[in-house]
């Protein structure tokens, strides 16, 4: 059932007691819906898919907390525990919109052209290889696949593009798990927040001593600083890293856990698979449809008055996407959208956004899980679930869609 307040609104809760079910209760209040945030904070929110793709790339509808009135009036701080997804400050990327946007984006991005992470291949398999390797000591017994193994190969990739060390990878994902959260105190995340601040404020600093001896991406964005007055600026050299690393791993760890866990359920597909008469793109693909790694992207601010499938975002207000509602949507991917069906001919998801902030990670994401999947099911032909589905839990948090633990048997 639909858990509306007094005012009739739908509550999204912080702790999503059955995500599945939630996404196809969104999706009947769309196209578009007001929503109920944690904390009392209202704002709208696409549950559709032809209402999130136009409204990801209307251009009246911004990233910039300037034009959010409950902000610019103090009815939400920035003490508020979702502010962790907000972010306020004009050196990212997330929050900036128009050319100063296109200028970061210009500067930072191009490390994930296809072209470059095409070449990244060989030390994505030797990785994996790696950790790989590390699984085969407890493989008779039930182990967590995603702390041993779907979080180490995207931190580890993620990591050793920029130059992070490897010592360091449970400890920052364990401080980004926390600042995403929806369960941590108000005021809580400026906390952690300021915490990575610092690390990676090291990082560079470190960097930047030895220059000319560092070639990892870490070191080109600085070098854009060194050469040109319109480069990167050493804090947002230092953003840069803190939004690249925290999107560059736990989306992706979430893909993979959610792609294994779907073929874990659906033993016929991982038959076609091994016939190959489902391909291995198929399957990530509509992994990222059927269970997609972030559930609800937040905000847009309304610059104007604009309509919406018949409805007004008033000038000043908040909307976010709701992308696994929106891959709920019959009109886009057909009738039977609640099954798993790597052989989809209808839809295109959106999975990794839409418009002029559209994931530029997507081709490392996909090119990661071409990899790393395959070799997976290739060591470990038998790999079955530990515990029933339906015992697996999630995260805490409204935004990413992730399983706290996979218990899994590698070699039953
Ligand atoms: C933006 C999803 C992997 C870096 C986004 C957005 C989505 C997304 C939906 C749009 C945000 C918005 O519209 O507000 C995903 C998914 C991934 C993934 C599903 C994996 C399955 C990655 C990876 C990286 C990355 C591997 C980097 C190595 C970024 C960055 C942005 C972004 C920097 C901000 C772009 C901008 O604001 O212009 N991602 N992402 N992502 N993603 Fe990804």
């Amino acid at each position: 059932p639909v858990q509306h307040n007094a005012d009739g609104i739908p509550i999204l809760h912080a702790v999503p007691e059955d995500v599945q079910a939630d996404r196809e209760r969104l999706y009947q209040e769309g196209p578009l819906t007001r929503v109920e945030l944690p904390g009392g904070v209202r704002a709208w929110a696409t549950t559709h898919h032809e209402a999130s793709r136009l409204t990801l790339n209307d251009p009246r509808l911004v990233k910039s907390v300037d034009h959010w009135a409950d902000f610019q009036d103090g009815t939400v701080t920035a003490e508020w525990p979702l502010m962790a997804t907000i972010p306020t400050d004009n050196t990212n990327m997330l929050a900036l919109d128009g050319d100063a946007h296109r200028r970061l984006r210009t500067l930072t991005a191009s490390p994930f052209s296809a072209r470059r992470v095409e070449r990244l291949r060989p030390r994505i398999e030797r990785l994996t290889a790696r950790y790989l390797d590390t699984l085969e000591e407890g493989a008779h017994e039930p182990q967590d696949l995603k702390s041993g193994f779907t979080f180490k190969v995207p931190m580890g990739v993620i990591g050793e593009l920029y130059g992070i060390g490897e010592d360091e990878y449970v400890h920052l994902g364990e401080m980004y798990a926390k600042l995403f959260s929806g369960t941590t105190e108000p005021g809580e995340h400026i906390e952690i927040y300021g915490a990575l601040f610092q690390f990676f404020t090291d990082v560079v600093a470190r960097k930047k001593a030895n220059l000319d001896e560092c070639d990892d991406f870490t070191a080109d964005l600085l070098r854009t600083g060194v050469e040109s007055e319109d480069g990167l600026s050493d804090t947002e050299v230092v953003v840069t890293l803190l939004t690249v690393v925290a999107a560059g791993h736990e989306t992706t760890v979430n893909l993979l856990t959610n792609a294994v866990r779907a073929l874990l359920n659906h033993p016929e597909q991982r038959e076609l698979l091994k016939r190959g008469e489902v391909s291995w793109e198929d399957v990530i693909e509509e992994t990222l449809r059927f269970d997609p790694p972030n559930n609800v992207m937040m905000f847009r601010f309304a610059t104007e008055d604009v309509e919406v499938a018949g409805q007004t975002i008033r000038k000043g207000e908040a909307l976010l996407t709701h992308y696994g509602a929106a891959t709920r949507d019959r009109a886009e991917f057909g009738d039977d959208v609640h099954v798993f069906d790597p052989k989809r001919s209808r839809g295109r998801h959106i999975s990794f956004g839409y418009g002029p902030h559209i994931c530029p990670g997507a081709p490392l994401s996909r090119l990661e899980s071409r990899i790393i999947l395959p070799m997976l099911f290739e060591r470990f032909p038998d790999l079955e679930l530990a515990v029933p589905d339906e015992s697996l839990e999630v995260v805490a948090a409204l935004s990413t869609n992730s399983l706290k633990e996979f218990p899994v048997v590698l070699r039953p």
